[in-house]
């Protein structure tokens, strides 16, 4: 048979899909079904990027090259994840009573159960304890057995998480002879502080109370430089879960952000940054899906059993899994205040073409 556009893409399976159950027949019934069967197929093409862009980082060193393949395609995964975001409006043109006319067809199925997001969550790197844990009906438990396992074993790869950390681990430039990153910054951090002290003491604008409000301010600054300065206290936090990422990972994402302007560090801060925006995007879309889910069912339960709408606003900030990397703002430092490189470790970051 020849190959013609509905043999190549298998319209005829694929269009045959759509069963809606509702007796007699719901109209939008069929709009809900292709809207989260389009869903499953970008997950598809989103699990299909991540899995590329993870293989390169399980080599012991990844080729440079790799790193602009990665970016593109999870600016691919952002593009897609946008599409994903405003597909939820061509939803809410369905008015909670048209959906209640067929909801009770399609208990006790739920969102809950979607496998291909739960390994979007975990090859990205979820924390394992995050995951619902906070709700009695917590996901995994929603899954049929066999997508359990496929479940347990994606928690089992590194995720692109746990790899993009053991990448910053390895970054060469944080030590060169002569130069350490961290006790230049840690001196470029010392003058910033006491030259705001400085500003704060001596500025006569200031009522006494006024300045005691801008010391104690500048204190709790100070804290929390010494808590990401300190591989101690960062350590603690850590075993607290309120940091994630290594100390040492924790260097090279801010040397990498803060030197961001030298030639070989652009691209690793391009991918940090889309990292960040997969983040970003994945907690838009919990968010405008939970609103959704308040304005259709409003405070009911969910098919699923969750507390509904409560259970996935409590996603939203739960379930970041770059927090680490959003946090880097806090410990950044102006480029005026910025220590210049020694001449050596500059040319080790540059391009150089040789001349003629
Ligand atoms: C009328 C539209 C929708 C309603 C009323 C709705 C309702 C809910 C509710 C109440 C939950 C919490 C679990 C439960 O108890 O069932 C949930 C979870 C979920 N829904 Fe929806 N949903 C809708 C549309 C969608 C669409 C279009 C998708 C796209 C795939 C989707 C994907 C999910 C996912 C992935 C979860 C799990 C979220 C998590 O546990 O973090 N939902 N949904």
């Amino acid at each position: 048979m020849d190959l013609t556009y509905s043999t190549y893409l298998h319209l005829d399976r694929l269009l045959a899909l759509q069963e809606p159950r509702s007796r007699p027949p719901e109209h939008d019934e069929m709009l809900f079904i292709v809207v989260h069967q389009a869903y499953e197929l970008w997950f598809k093409q989103i699990l299909h990027e991540l899995d590329s862009v993870r293989a390169p980082f399980r080599q012991d060193s990844v080729d440079e090259r790799s790193i602009g393949t990665a970016v593109a395609r999870l600016q691919r995964v952002v593009a897609i994840q946008k599409l994903l975001i405003d597909q939820l409006r061509v939803l809410e043109t369905m008015t909670p009573l048209d959906f209640l006319d067929f909801r009770d067809f399609l208990v006790p199925a739920s969102g809950f159960q979607s496998l291909q997001f739960r390994l979007i969550e975990n090859k990205l790197g979820l924390r394992p304890d995050t995951g619902g844990q906070a709700d009695p009906a917590a996901p995994e438990g929603r899954l049929t057995p066999a997508a359990r396992d496929a479940f347990q074993a994606s928690r089992k790869e590194p995720s692109l998480f746990a790899l993009v950390e053991k990448w910053l681990e390895r970054t060469p430039f944080l030590e060169s002879p002569g130069y350490q990153f961290w006790e230049s910054y840690e001196s470029a951090v010392d003058a910033m502080l006491a030259s705001d002290r400085r500003t704060i003491e001596t500025n006569p604008t200031l009522s006494p109370t006024e300045r005691a409000v801008q010391l104690a301010e500048l204190e709790l600054t100070e804290k929390g430089f010494a808590a990401v300065l300190d591989e101690a206290t960062h350590e603690r936090l850590r075993t607290e879960g309120r940091r994630r990422l290594s100390f040492r990972a924790t260097q090279a994402a801010l040397l990498i952000h803060l030197y961001r302007d030298q030639p070989i560090l652009h691209l690793p801060f391009l991918f940090l940054t889309t990292l960040v925006d997969i983040d970003e995007h994945l907690a838009t879309w919990r968010y405008r899906h939970a609103l959704m889910v308040h304005r259709m069912i409003g405070a009911k339960i969910g098919t699923g059993g969750s507390s509904g709408h409560h259970y996935l606003l409590g996603t939203v900030e739960r379930n970041k899994i770059f927090t680490d990397l959003y946090n880097l703002s806090t410990f950044l430092i102006s480029r005026s205040a910025l220590p210049t490189l020694p001449p050596e470790v500059e040319r080790r970051l540059g391009f150089y073409y040789p001349r003629e």
